[in-house]
């Protein structure tokens, strides 16, 4: 038996008791060895069983949220693949077009059982199914017959050749196809012996639209190719300047200064009546929401809530139908904040996605969204979806604010703030040598504090988790304004931190903050503006970034920060696009 698997069974223990009991052996105490164990036991109880229905079967005792796939000796030719919770796609290459853009769903009538419980009708009967009906004709729930479904699920022309691929993300399988079907939560998708691929399920639900779409991927195979950069990480970094176009492309008109977000303006007028704002998300995604925060209570005058979705979940939140609650996510897969959206969902609130992964579970049960366009992200550390998240919340503001016309002055400052900052940010880039330099003097110390408040909040947090993440260096976002209540008694000569002080309107508490840190002899590597004279005489360092909008200033100051991240991570010889026990898409609790 060979399984691919991502994800976690939460119940394997049990599983894992029952097996032993049944006198199975284990050589691993991992989750994947008792899903093969099991489909073996089951295999031994019914022989006959396709290689589908077996694992129909194990799924049905399995808890938790995964993605697998998988083949064995006892079925050659044959692969078998099914979700819970971890996204799966499946790819489909074929050298003539495929003869329809859908393929229907099939039904198992009856519900399997199994441990110590009796096996339903669906078992006992199974063999007398066989004997009646050809091969692949049953009926299924929704009447088409399977002979009907099969056949139009073929290329035309004489070629039949069918190659497929079977993946969590698409950049995993673009290079071979770019067709694909997103599986949902409990398809099992099997490709026989003949080739033809079929999706069944084994109940039918309301809302079940039986059929699974053929989407046409529109990713470029350039696009998750590393080309002459070290890693992804540092590609995607560089990419900056182009991400943040394409996730402005055909949404402003920067002559006009109208926002229009295609994804969302159906709602603008439920989102403008609505109580407050509820923003949830996880690690750098939760991160963007903190830095929009403020230009989100500016703009649109109501309540923002901003939530870890983890945290949110384990206070079981007061939610309320008037509520407008977004979830961002890069992968539009991670499983707290689908969980949240769940909830909130369940309780009536208007759900909307923020992501980067057309098709992904947080698109598909969103209300409504907005697709943040980044291109591909295959580094574990995020570094263009957030800056495009921010950019994505921004035009969001600017949308709702467009018809207040005390906010035009503002609104105007920002559209045009948003159309200098592809060429700033490659300004930003240019510091990548200073920062290789500033970066060797730091990578062997033990932590790495950041400093600064307002809209650089943000950065600090998102910076230190860039540090954290990919060189295992302990580093802190600290908001200036506690340093007083803690964190100055960390600070003397030997604490390395970096501290972010632009031209806004806590400039002045932000110089007071620096001041404190340079009587206990800290000397802070600055983040500053060019040629703003006052702070740099108080860095050990300086690092000048242009001057934009506030609230597009840490668009500008995280970007410092990522590079030294990374420049520290190879320093320290760590694996920059993979770092230690983290996963891209964190599809477990
Ligand atoms: C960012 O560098 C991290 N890899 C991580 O914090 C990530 O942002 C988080 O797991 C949320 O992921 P998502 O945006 O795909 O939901």
């Amino acid at each position: 038996m060979w399984i691919s698997f991502a994800g976690i069974i939460t119940n394997y223990k049990d599983v894992k008791q029952f097996l032993v009991q049944k006198g199975h052996k284990f050589r691993s105490d991992t989750d994947t060895e008792i899903i093969a164990k099991l489909i073996k036991h089951i295999h031994g109880l019914h022989p006959n069983y396709s290689f589908r229905e077996l694992v129909e079967q194990v799924i049905q005792q399995l808890e938790g949220a995964f993605a697998l796939c998988f083949k064995s000796m006892h079925f050659p030719g044959e692969v078998v693949a099914t979700r819970r919770g971890s996204p799966l796609l499946v790819g489909i290459k074929t050298k003539t077009k495929l003869a329809t853009d859908h393929i229907p769903i099939l039904y198992s009538k009856d519900v399997f059982e199994f441990g110590g419980r009796a096996l339903s009708t669906r078992d006992r009967e199974h063999s007398k199914l066989k004997d009646h009906r050809p091969h692949g004709h049953e009926i299924p729930a929704h009447g088409l017959a399977r002979s009907q479904s099969t056949s139009e699920f073929l290329p035309q022309g004489d070629n039949k050749e069918v190659e497929y691929f079977f993946a969590s993300d698409a950049s995993a399988i673009i290079e071979h196809t770019d067709r694909v079907i997103y599986l949902l939560d409990d398809d099992v998708a099997s490709v026989e012996k003949e080739g033809v691929l079929k999706i069944h399920r084994l109940k039918r639900t309301l809302e079940d639209t039986h059929a699974r779409e053929i989407t046409t991927l529109k990713m470029e195979i350039q696009q998750i190719m590393k080309g002459n950069f070290s890693s992804f990480m540092q590609k995607e970094i560089f990419e900056q300047p182009e991400s943040v176009v394409t996730t402005m492309r055909g949404r402003i008109n920067f002559d006009s200064e109208t926002v229009v977000l295609g994804g969302i303006k159906d709602y603008i007028g439920e989102i403008r009546r609505c109580r407050r704002l509820l923003l949830i998300a996880c690690g750098t995604s939760y991160n963007s929401a903190i830095a929009t925060r403020q230009l989100l209570e500016e703009l649109t005058e109501l309540p923002v809530m901003v939530d870890l979705a983890s945290d949110f979940l384990d206070r079981n939140t007061p939610i309320f139908r008037d509520d407008v609650c977004f979830f961002i996510s890069q992968s539009g897969e991670t499983a707290d904040t689908l969980m949240a959206l769940r909830y909130c969902k369940q309780r009536g609130a208007l759900i909307v996605g923020i992501t980067n992964t057309v098709g992904s579970s947080i698109c598909r049960e969103s209300h409504c969204g907005v697709h943040i366009n980044a291109g591909p992200e295959i580094g574990v550390a995020s570094t263009k979806a957030y800056t495009s998240q921010i950019i994505s919340l921004v035009m969001f503001a600017l949308m709702v604010s467009e018809d207040r016309i005390s906010a035009q002055p503002r609104r105007s400052e920002i559209i045009q703030g948003l159309r200098n900052l592809p060429d700033q940010i490659k300004e930003v880039l240019e510091l990548d040598s200073k920062i290789q330099e500033i970066s060797k003097k730091v990578f062997e110390k033990k932590s790495l504090l950041v400093l600064g408040r307002g809209y650089n909040y943000a950065t600090c947090l998102e910076g230190a988790l860039k540090i954290k993440e990919i060189t295992y260096m302990h580093s802190e976002g600290i908001l200036a304004g506690e340093l007083k209540h803690g964190p100055l008694a960390l600070v003397d000569k030997g604490m390395p931190i970096i501290m972010i002080c632009t031209r806004d309107n806590v400039f002045v508490k932000c110089m007071n903050a620096l001041q404190q840190v340079t009587a206990r002899e800290g000397r802070p590597i600055l983040i500053c503006h060019k040629n703003d004279q006052e702070p740099q005489k108080y860095g050990s360092s300086v690092l000048e970034v242009p001057k934009t909008v506030d609230c597009l200033q840490g668009i500008l100051t995280v970007i410092p920060l990522q590079l030294v991240s990374y420049h520290v991570a190879v320093l320290k010889g760590c694996n920059v696009d993979c770092p230690r026990n983290l996963a891209k898409s964190v599809t477990v609790e």
